[in-house]
């Protein structure tokens, strides 16, 4: 693996191969060590299951960790625009800050949500593929603007850990929440499922629908793989015959940045809550949430705490995934080891 940015790019052998090794992983398996090589984690925004899963891989694998926050008390805020006039808040463009962390680490982890302002913005992924462009070593994408493929691939894993079929049929339900959530975690969840080559089932109320290409990407690999996508809004027939319900609350496009019509649309949908009703109509179908979850609001007590709730083993995936990842990455870069950046004499260089 070059890092990882979106898990609908990768082949399906190299999603096997990562899904097997942390199968092995969690089984107790061996990693291999990569002392004296860096790892970066840059956050600008919180964490708990991402922060400790990639802090305890690192530790797994041998290497050094230069974590970093963004955002006040952290690094510079960084422009992203290209031909940006910085005379506002940021200090530092990404231009130079993504190839500088490049000079002190191997891979750069960045977790960079969408700013749920501007749609057109949030849809170019900027500070994520800004990182991406400019870093100069594989970057691992811990959750951007539109995709969370670290999730993604432990969820799958998790999947495969509870003997779900490949081909069973999987619920991505939206749930309401107080207030509009970013859609990476839908994307990539959505994305997983259709390339494992699922029956997915995306339910969700009208004005909730994900991005176009998104669905787009999600219909070939399901095509590709022998799944199927079913986009509905009727609880009854999603609900039915369900292998897996996986809950996650997102924005309206209709009301992206415009908190008022989004709280609008959303009144009347509070009871879009996961109860044992909704996982009574399944074929006794295990539950699903990325977490952080907000109990009794987007799923209530009774299903996290009965026998359908698999979360802890997705959380807990996400280290063995993760671990499987890096150990790749870091094996590919062994093979192909950088070249010292040594700078030419600037008389070379000039016109
Ligand atoms: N699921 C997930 O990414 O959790 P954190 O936001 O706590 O890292």
């Amino acid at each position: 693996m070059n890092g990882l940015y979106d898990l609908g790019e990768c082949s399906l052998e190299q999603v096997h191969a990562l899904v097997a090794r942390a199968r092995e992983l969690r089984e107790g398996a061996a990693t291999r060590r990569f002392d004296g090589k860096a790892l970066g984690l840059l956050f600008f925004n919180p964490s708990l299951r991402t922060q400790a899963s990639f802090q305890r891989a690192a530790g797994k694998l041998g290497l050094a960790l230069v974590q970093l926050q963004g955002g006040a008390g952290g690094v510079w805020g960084i422009e992203f625009e290209d031909g940006a006039v910085m005379d506002g808040a940021n200090a530092e463009h990404v231009r130079e800050a993504a190839p500088v962390l490049g000079r002190f680490v191997d891979v750069l982890a960045i977790r960079a949500f969408a700013g749920m302002k501007s749609l057109a913005s949030d849809l170019r992924d900027p500070l994520m593929n800004g990182f991406r462009r400019h870093a100069g070593v594989p970057v691992v994408n811990m959750e951007s603007a539109l995709w969370h493929p670290c999730q993604a691939l432990a969820d799958w894993a998790t999947l495969e850990q509870h003997a779900i079929a490949p081909r069973a049929k999987f619920v991505l339900t939206w749930a309401w929440h107080p207030k509009p959530l970013p859609h990476a975690v839908p994307n990539s969840t959505l994305t997983m499922a259709a390339q494992r080559g699922m029956d997915v089932w995306l339910l969700r109320p009208r004005g909730y629908d994900l991005h176009a290409s998104v669905i787009e990407q999600a219909r070939t690999l399901a095509q590709r793989s022998g799944g199927s996508l079913t986009i509905t809004d009727d609880r009854e027939a999603a609900l039915r015959g369900a292998s897996a319900v996986y809950a996650k609350s997102w924005g309206s496009h209709e009301c992206w940045g415009d908190l008022e019509a989004e709280i609008k649309l959303r009144a009347p949908l509070r009871e879009w809550c996961v109860s044992a009703d909704w996982m009574r109509k399944t074929e006794r179908a295990r539950f699903m949430h990325c977490l952080p979850v907000r109990r009794n609001v987007v799923v209530r007590d009774e299903v996290l705490d009965g026998p359908w709730s698999i979360v802890i083993d997705q959380a807990e995936n996400r280290l063995h995934a993760q671990t499987a990842l890096l150990e790749s990455t870091f094996a590919a870069l062994e093979r192909s080891p950088r070249q010292p950046s040594n700078a030419r004499p600037i008389l070379e260089t000039l016109p």
